[in-house]
C-alpha cells in the first residue's frame, strides 16, 4: 500500500456461535485503520469535495462527529495535508478526542443540548457560525452530503454482495443513515431479494419516533438524517440499550468479541427477529467498532449502573441478555 487509508478491510467476516444459526455472519469494520466504519465515510467524503475542486491550499475542513468519523477524519486530513476542526459533544470518548488531537486535529466540544435534547442541534450551529464568518472553513456535512452513502454503496455493501452474493438478510445500524442508505441501494439493484433490516437505538428521531435521552454514541440521531429515507427497506428495529450493552458483554464471553455499542444494538436487532428467520438463511450483521473505545463505558459495570436501572442480573450473567429481548426491542414495519 502507499498510504494507511488503502488498507481497509472490507473482507473480514466471522461466524457469530451460539446463536443457532450456522450462517450469521459479523463484518468486522474494526479492523480498518482508525478502527471503524467511518474510514470509508471519511475518504469518500473528502474525495467528493476534491473532485468538486472546493479543498484550496488555505482550506480548513470541518465537521460534527460522535467520535468515530472525526479520528477518521482526523487520520486522512493528516495523510492529506489539510487542518480539520472536529465538533464533538459531552458524549464522545475521551480517547477519539486523544487520537484526533494526536493526528493533528482541532476539537471543539460542545455542552449545551438541542431542543430534542440530544447536541447535533448545537454542533451543528457551531458550524453554520464558522461557516459564516470564515470562507476558508468547508463543512464535510455526512448528514447530507451524497458521497457518504455513495461510499457504503461502492464498498461496504459491494463487499458484501461479493462475499455472499445470495445473502437473505442483512442488519445495518442506522446513525447518519449513510450505511444503511448506501447498502438499501445497492442490495435494491444487485439483490432486491436480500431483506435489508435497519436497527436504531431507542430514543432515536430517524423512524420517526419520539426522542429521548442516548448514552452510546455511534447509532441514532435527534434531527431526522436528510439522506434517510424508508423507501427500500424490509424491517426497522429500535433497541432498548440496555440490551445493546448485554449482546456486547455476551458477545465478548461467547465469541471473544470485543465489540462497540452500535454492534451490540444491531446484533440485539438480529437476535429478536431470530425466531421469524429459517435457520438455514444467510444473514450479515455489520459491526462498525470495536470494544476498547467502550471499557470505560459499555464495559464499567459502575458506568452502566449509574445510568440503567436493573441492569444488575445480566451484568452477572450476560446470557440473560436472550430472555430481556421482546421486552426491548421494538419492530417497526418497512415500507
Ligand atoms: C460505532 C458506530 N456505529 C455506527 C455508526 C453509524 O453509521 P452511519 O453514520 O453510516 O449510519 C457510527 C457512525 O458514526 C459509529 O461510529
Amino acid at each position: 500500500m502507499n498510504t494507511i487509508s488503502q488498507c481497509v478491510g472490507d473482507a473480514n467476516f466471522i461466524n457469530v456461535r451460539g446463536l443457532g444459526f450456522d450462517h450469521i455472519h459479523m463484518k468486522l469494520e474494526s479492523l480498518n485503520p482508525a478502527g471503524s466504519i467511518k474510514l470509508k465515510t471519511a475518504i469518500g467524503l473528502i474525495d467528493f469535495y476534491e473532485k468538486k475542486r472546493e479543498i484550496h491550499r488555505d482550506s480548513i475542513l470541518i465537521e460534527s462527529s460522535s467520535g468515530n468519523l472525526g479520528v477518521a477524519l482526523s487520520l486522512i486530513c493528516a495523510e492529506r495535508g489539510y487542518p480539520f476542526v472536529c465538533v464533538v459533544d459531552p458524549n464522545t470518548n475521551i480517547n477519539n478526542v486523544k487520537m484526533m488531537k494526536v493526528f493533528g486535529a482541532t476539537v471543539i466540544t460542545v455542552t449545551e443540548t438541542d431542543n430534542n435534547g440530544g447536541y447535533l442541534g448545537t454542533r451543528i450551529k457551531y458550524i453554520r457560525d464558522k461557516l459564516n464568518e470564515d470562507p476558508r472553513y468547508i463543512w464535510m456535512n455526512q448528514y447530507s452530503c451524497p458521497a457518504n452513502p455513495e461510499t457504503h454503496a461502492a464498498t461496504t455493501a459491494k463487499a458484501i454482495h461479493r462475499a455472499f452474493p445470495k445473502l437473505d438478510y442483512l442488519f445495518v445500524g442506522a446513525g447518519t443513515t449513510g450505511t444503511l442508505m448506501g447498502c438499501s441501494q445497492y442490495f435494491h439493484q444487485h439483490s432486491p431479494e436480500t431483506r435489508i433490516i435497519a436497527v436504531d437505538s431507542q430514543g432515536s428521531v430517524t423512524f420517526g419516533q419520539p426522542p429521548g435521552k442516548r448514552f452510546i454514541p455511534g447509532l441514532g440521531s435527534s434531527q431526522m438524517p436528510p439522506i434517510f429515507n424508508n423507501a427500500h427497506l424490509h424491517g426497522r428495529l429500535l433497541v432498548d440499550e440496555r440490551a445493546a450493552i448485554g449482546m456486547c458483554r455476551w458477545l465478548a464471553r461467547s465469541n471473544g468479541v470485543l465489540s462497540g455499542g452500535s454492534t451490540g444494538t444491531v446484533l440485539a436487532g438480529f437476535c429478536s427477529m431470530a425466531k421469524q428467520i429459517n435457520k438455514e438463511a444467510t444473514c450479515v450483521v455489520i459491526s462498525p467498532d470495536a470494544g476498547e473505545r467502550y471499557l470505560d463505558s459499555i464495559y464499567s459495570d459502575e458506568w452502566v449502573n449509574t445510568r440503567f436501572e436493573g441492569m444488575h442480573a445480566l451484568l452477572n450473567d450476560p446470557y440473560r441478555i436472550f430472555t430481556m429481548l421482546d421486552e426491548t426491542v421494538i419492530h417497526l414495519t418497512g415500507e
